[in-house]
């Protein structure tokens, strides 16, 4: 099997975006354009990843650098089309091997399309990717002659007849990379544009008598590209159209299909339900009849089996894992932040924060709570409006809440401290001292009561 080696073009401006950052960096799904390309790239197993920058092109190439270390950049400068934008990259192209030239722009092309294309090329012959448009005002149009492809002719030097061909080329190629370097060499720049056309090697392989061959595409999402905001809209709410269906047919029942956003990868147990209005990121993972309320945020989390998320909730491990554990309730309006782990059937409720917290089964924070740096015990009652006051101002200490204490409301506990087993702590109390198992611990103003005393009283006018 002759090894392909894919060459990304991504030194265009993007214009139409209206952004300054450089296009192929805007995301799609929470990941820049050029990383699905990139991925694509990878799954298809390529010898070598060719990037070609030139707008933006120390901001793309470092964006790329962390996810695609072994990628190599070349630089397009300036950037006099597309033919040119290839011709950087042939110092890196080995003789051997088929170059596979896909678009940083072009976000959903899979592996499964471009895999034929690679095989209709063959290391002999000249492989093009196309699609049928009901409108293919501005494309290239692919001229057919017999069984071959004559030619690729931009819609700015196409006569009437050429126009009104529906085939156009998507912008995806296969080539044997020694052929590529002698047609490349061949470029002019003669044309309407004033642009080196990578499209003119067709022309080429017809005067050199190698077949050409137009693979034509049937999914159009897949080739579309990004040049505007609305058009990255589009292919963002497409692309999240498929992974609620994909969602669905494993069985998890979406409220509605097009008010879900999986911005990295959601993994369902069966009868998950989800209602409206939901993003997820990163990693998340929801177990076994886990129910995920409407238009809640989670992020790097595992949602354990049977769990409830309420609506409005804020769920974010960042670079660890958020764990609610199996049949635990959370929210509404709540927020867990990295370092929560919540035990079997806990309970948070609105306006609760846990950062960095254990919680053990069965322990409560109902209302108007904030646990941080805390390791609460099972069956753990947590009052109302009760804080762990974790910061000195320089660092983080840790408390320590054992099993089955109950927290009155309105309390501080001052850490380090820890709460003693099933010890009971009185509403409004700052406890900054540990406290021994099973006491009561009251640490508040003594209650005064004064019999007839009077408000003061404005003065008459
Ligand atoms: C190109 C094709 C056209 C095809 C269309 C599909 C040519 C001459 N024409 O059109 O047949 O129908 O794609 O979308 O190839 N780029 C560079 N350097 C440059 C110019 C472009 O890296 O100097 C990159 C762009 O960033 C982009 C890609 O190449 O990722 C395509 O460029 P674009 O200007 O969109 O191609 P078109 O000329 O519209
Ligand atoms: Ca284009």
């Amino acid at each position: 099997m002759t090894a392909v080696d894919v060459v990304i073009m991504a030194a265009g401006k993007g214009t139409r975006m209206k952004s300054r950052r450089p296009k192929v960096l805007h995301r799609l799904a929470g990941r820049a354009l050029v990383d699905h390309v990139l991925a694509c790239a990878a799954r298809l197993g390529a010898r070598r990843t060719i990037l070609v920058t030139g707008h933006g092109a120390q901001e793309v190439e470092d964006a790329v650098r962390p996810v695609a270390p072994a990628a190599v950049f070349v630089r397009q400068e300036p950037q006099l089309g597309t033919g040119h934008a290839v011709q950087q990259a042939l110092p890196q192209l080995p003789d051997d091997g088929i170059a596979l030239i896909l678009n940083g722009d072009v976000p959903l092309i899979q592996p499964e399309t471009l895999q034929p294309l690679v095989d209709a090329c063959g290391g002999e012959r000249l492989a093009l990717l196309g699609v049928e448009l009901p409108d293919p005002t501005g494309y290239g149009r692919i001229v057919r002659e017999g069984d071959g492809v004559r030619a690729i002719v931009e819609h700015k030097d196409a006569d009437e007849g050429q126009r009104a061909i529906r085939e156009i080329y998507t912008g995806f190629m296969a080539v044997p990379n020694r052929l590529l370097k002698r047609w490349l060499a061949r470029l002019t720049n003669d044309n309407a544009q004033g642009e080196y056309y990578l499209t003119d090697v067709v022309k080429h392989a017809v005067a050199d008598g190698v077949a050409v061959v137009a693979i034509d595409c049937d999914d159009r999402v897949q080739v579309e590209g990004v040049n505007s905001p609305l058009q990255l809209a589009e292919l963002e709410r497409a692309f999240q159209l498929r992974q609620a269906r994909a969602l669905m047919e494993q069985g998890v029942r979406l409220a509605d299909p097009a008010r879900l956003d999986v911005r990295g990868t959601l993994d369902c147990g069966a009868d998950v339900e989800i209602d409206v209005g939901c993003v997820f990121e990163g990693r998340v993972v929801l177990g076994e009849g886990a129910r995920i309320g409407a238009n809640c945020v989670i992020a790097n989390a595992a949602i354990g089996a049977g769990a409830v998320i309420h609506p409005f909730c804020y769920i974010d491990g960042e670079k660890g894992e958020v764990q609610v554990g199996e049949g635990a309730l959370v929210g509404p309006f709540a927020r867990l932040r990295p370092g929560a782990k919540l035990g079997p059937e806990v309970h948070i409720g609105n306006f609760v924060e846990v950062k960095n917290s254990t919680l053990a089964r069965g322990a409560k924070a109902n209302h108007l709570a904030y646990l941080g740096d805390a390791v609460v015990g099972e069956r753990v009652n947590y009052g109302a409006g009760s804080i762990t006051a974790n910061y000195d101002g320089a660092n983080k200490h840790r408390t320590v809440i054992e099993d089955d204490v109950h927290i009155g409301s309105n309390c501080v506990l001052v850490a380090p401290v820890t709460i003693g087993k099933g010890g009971t702590v009185g509403a409004g109390s700052t406890i900054s001292k540990d406290t021994a198992p099973g006491v009561l611990s009251v640490a508040r103003g003594k209650q005064a009561s004064i019999a007839g005393w009077q408000r003061p009283k404005k003065a008459p006018k």
